[in-house]
């Protein structure tokens, strides 16, 4: 069997056979024999994948994106208990340590969700670690490499570690003699085998397309490798991570037990709708973003993701009697702000779903969550629009995990 993401063949076997650029595979009933272009004879041994097929199991649920948003706590803790050591203390790999202690800027590269997981992970280390840190769309850098500056690292994050767009940036920045580390949830992926130094997400396999667990564990590993840059770089740490990450999976525990309240807002506000608005500010406009990838994506409804003061730019011309409008209101600095294009767009027949934290909520939210610390917001905040795209996509009928025209892994440009 070929395929281009092995995770397509766990069912079948564990044992893999990669093929690179430039090599020829002629497979026969007996055997495989991989040749250069020049006709040379390869010898490769296959490796054994570390994914246990049982993790691939749907088992009780409706569908892979509702197993996938309910194990979101429990890869939390997965991740905390794979980055510290005895002592509570994060520990990555010496390798990925002199990697980031060496760099002078840091560029994430990455396409869609994981994209956004990075717009999320650059204020983290530029916030925690001081490190400028730049976040850019794979296909986009690609053809419009920015200037860099004298020791970049690339910082790739991809859950399937396979996608295209983002592997054809690091066979580049390679050529260019640059160094890179992956973040992919597959060991063996292709990004992660062709990187210098790779971080797991330690996620377990992702099955459904909409990607729900893989973005919050990338925000919690690249908040791990924040905190550890930031220690080697002498920065004071504002909290204790490991600690508020623990903290974190429960009050995620809370949220995913209260899914009849989401089911109720899709319902209410998404499921004869045509179109939606996510605002936030910050934190809350990254999330924003996801947000509506995650209802475009499996829902159909045109979503768009703004930050509230853009509003005033455009988008606000889209908003009449009826239109959805969902808020984030997690940010202290911001959230009178935001209240008040809440105001705005409510005074022109928008329909609010707010979504608060503990500290700024209002009577009318839809709902409020337990506060955290500023900087990890978009662990919990991301849960409720997760839920609530998919209860719109179940209430409109839609295909939950195979969305129309999408692909779970994209390996070609
Ligand atoms: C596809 C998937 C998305 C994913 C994106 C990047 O478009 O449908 O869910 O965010 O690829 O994938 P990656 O595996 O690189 O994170």
């Amino acid at each position: 069997v070929v395929a281009s993401d092995a995770m397509a063949m766990l069912q079948v076997t564990d044992q893999y056979l990669e093929l690179h650029d430039g090599e020829i595979v002629i497979l026969t009933r007996e055997s495989a024999t991989i040749k250069t272009l020049d006709g040379e004879v390869l010898e490769r041994a296959p490796y054994t994948a570390e994914i246990d097929a049982s993790d691939i199991e749907k088992g009780t649920y409706a569908h892979y994106m509702l197993k996938e948003m309910d194990e979101q706590p429990a890869v939390i803790r997965n991740i905390i208990q794979h980055y510290q050591n005895e002592n509570g203390d994060i520990e990555l790999t010496e390798g990925v340590r002199s990697l980031v202690s060496e760099a002078d800027r840091i560029y994430i590269v990455a396409c869609g969700t994981s994209y956004h997981a990075g717009l999320v992970g650059k204020q983290l280390i530029e916030r925690v670690a001081g490190v400028p840190t730049e976040v850019h769309v794979a296909s986009e850098f690609g053809y419009n490499m920015p200037l860099l500056t004298e020791k970049p690292l690339f910082l790739f994050i991809s859950q399937s570690g396979e996608t295209a767009d983002s592997r054809a940036v690091l066979v580049e920045v390679k050529k260019r003699g640059y160094k890179a580390l992956t973040l992919t949830n597959v060991a063996g992926s292709t990004l992660s085998r062709e990187a210098n130094e790779t971080m797991l997400l330690h996620a377990g396999p992702e099955i459904a397309v909409a990607s729900t667990k893989a973005y919050t564990a990338q925000i919690a590993v690249l908040a791990i490798l924040a905190y550890d840059i930031a220690r080697a770089n002498g920065k004071k740490l504002p909290f204790d991570l490991m600690t508020e990450l623990a903290r974190i999976a429960t009050i995620m525990d809370s949220v995913m037990a209260q899914k009849e309240i989401f089911e109720q807002l899709a319902d209410k506000f998404l499921k004869e709708s045509r179109n939606a608005f996510f605002l936030g500010r910050g934190m809350d406009s990254y999330v924003g973003l996801e947000g509506a990838l995650k209802l475009k994506e499996i829902s159909y409804i045109q979503a768009e993701g703004y930050p509230g003061g853009e509003l005033k730019h455009g988008p606000i011309a889209l908003i009449e009697d009826g239109t959805p409008v969902i808020t984030l209101v997690s940010q202290p600095n911001t959230h009178l702000n935001i209240r008040g294009n809440i105001k705005e767009v409510v005074a022109r027949g928008a329909v609010a779903c707010t979504i608060s934290m503990e500290g700024m909520e209002h009577e009318s939210d839809a709902f409020v969550l337990p506060r955290v610390e500023p900087l990890l917001t978009p662990l919990v905040t991301v849960l409720p629009l997760q839920l609530i795209s998919y209860y719109a996509a179940l209430a409109r009928e839609c295909d939950v995990d195979k969305p129309r025209n999408l692909a779970k892994s994209v390996t070609v440009e």
